[in-house]
C-alpha cells in the first residue's frame, strides 16, 4: 500500500452560509494520480485554494508527509513542496516561455538580491543553471520550441503546458493540476494525459488532478474522489467510480445531458 503524501481531513469552508467544502476527507497517495470530479461548483478548486493557503478553512487540516499545512501561506506551502496551475491561466504574459519557468527556479536559488544586481559570477552561474534547468522542464513537456516566444502569443493549450512547466520549476512533491485539459479536443486531452504520466515518473511528482474531462481521469487516476455540494460523494478506483449509481446520476449522467 502506497503512503499517504498529502492528507485532507475535515476540510471545510464557508463562504456567506455557502459551504463550498463540507467535512472533506481525503488521501493523495506517493506516486500517484489522484482525481478530483464533481459537477460545475461541486468545490473543487476551493479545496486547491484551501491546500495552497490562499484561502483560510472554516475547520479542518490539510497535511503534507505528516507536517500541517493548514495556516501557512501560499510561498510556505510552495516551499513546503506544493505547487500548482491556475483554472483561469496565471502567466507572465509579455515575458518569454523561458523567463516563466525560469523565474521560480531563481526565486529558490540560494545567492541573495545583492549578488544578483551587481551580476556576481555566482549570480551569473545560478541563471545559466536555472535558464538550463526551465528548458530541461520545457523539453520533458514538449514545448522547448517555443522558450522564446511571448508567453501571450502560445496557442491556449501550449499555455496550460507552460503553466505545468512553471509549477514542475518549483519542485514539488505534490503538484496540483486544475482542468488542465479545458479547451482541448479529445487528441489534445489524451496527449495531455500522457505528459502528465511522463511528468509523474521522471519528476518523481503525486498529483492531484481536477477535470472535467471524465475520460482522461478515469484513464490515467489511481483514485479518484468525487465531490458534489462540497462534500465527498464517493471515492475510489477508476472502476468503482464508474459502476458507482450516485456517481452515474449526480455527475456522469449531468455531464452526458451537458454535452448533448
Ligand atoms: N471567494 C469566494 N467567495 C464566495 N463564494 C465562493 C468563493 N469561491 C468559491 N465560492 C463558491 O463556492 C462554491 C464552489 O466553487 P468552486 O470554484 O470551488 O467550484 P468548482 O468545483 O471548482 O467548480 P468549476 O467546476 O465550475 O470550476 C461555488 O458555489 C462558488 O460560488
Ligand atoms: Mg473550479
Amino acid at each position: 500500500m502506497m503512503a499517504a503524501l498529502l492528507e485532507v481531513r475535515g476540510l471545510t469552508r464557508v463562504f456567506g452560509g455557502i459551504r463550498a467544502v463540507d467535512s472533506l476527507s481525503f488521501d493523495a497517495h506517493e506516486g500517484g494520480i489522484t482525481g478530483l470530479i464533481g459537477p460545475n461548483g461541486a468545490g473543487k478548486t476551493t479545496v486547491f485554494n484551501l491546500i495552497t493557503g490562499v484561502y483560510r478553512p472554516t475547520a479542518g487540516t490539510v497535511c503534507l508527509a505528516g507536517g500541517r499545512l493548514t495556516g501557512c501561506r501560499p510561498d510556505d506551502v510552495v516551499r513546503a513542496g506544493v505547487a500548482r496551475t491556475f483554472q483561469n491561466i496565471r502567466l507572465f504574459a509579455r515575458r518569454t516561455c523561458l523567463e516563466n519557468v525560469t523565474t521560480p527556479i531563481l526565486a529558490r536559488a540560494s545567492y541573495g538580491p545583492i549578488a544578483a544586481v551587481l551580476r556576481t559570477p555566482s549570480a551569473r552561474s545560478a541563471e545559466r543553471a536555472a535558464r538550463e534547468k526551465a528548458f530541461a522542464i520545457m523539453e520533458e513537456l514538449g514545448i522547448e520550441r517555443f522558450a522564446s516566444f511571448q508567453a501571450s502569443n502560445l496557442p491556449y493549450g501550449m499555455q496550460r503546458k507552460l503553466e505545468i512547466a512553471r509549477a514542475l520549476a518549483c519542485s514539488p512533491k505534490v503538484l496540483l493540476l486544475d482542468e488542465p485539459a479545458a479547451g482541448m479536443n479529445d487528441a489534445e486531452t489524451h496527449e495531455l494525459g500522457e505528459t502528465i504520466k511522463r511528468a509523474l515518473e521522471d519528476f518523481g511528482v503525486t498529483i492531484l488532478l481536477i477535470e472535467h474531462h471524465i475520460n482522461l481521469v478515469l484513464d490515467i487516476c489511481t483514485h479518484v474522489v468525487v465531490m458534489e455540494r462540497g462534500a465527498l460523494l464517493a471515492h475510489g478506483t477508476p472502476g468503482d467510480i464508474r459502476e458507482n449509481p450516485a456517481v452515474v446520476e449526480a455527475y456522469l449522467g449531468r455531464r452526458r445531458r451537458d454535452r448533448a
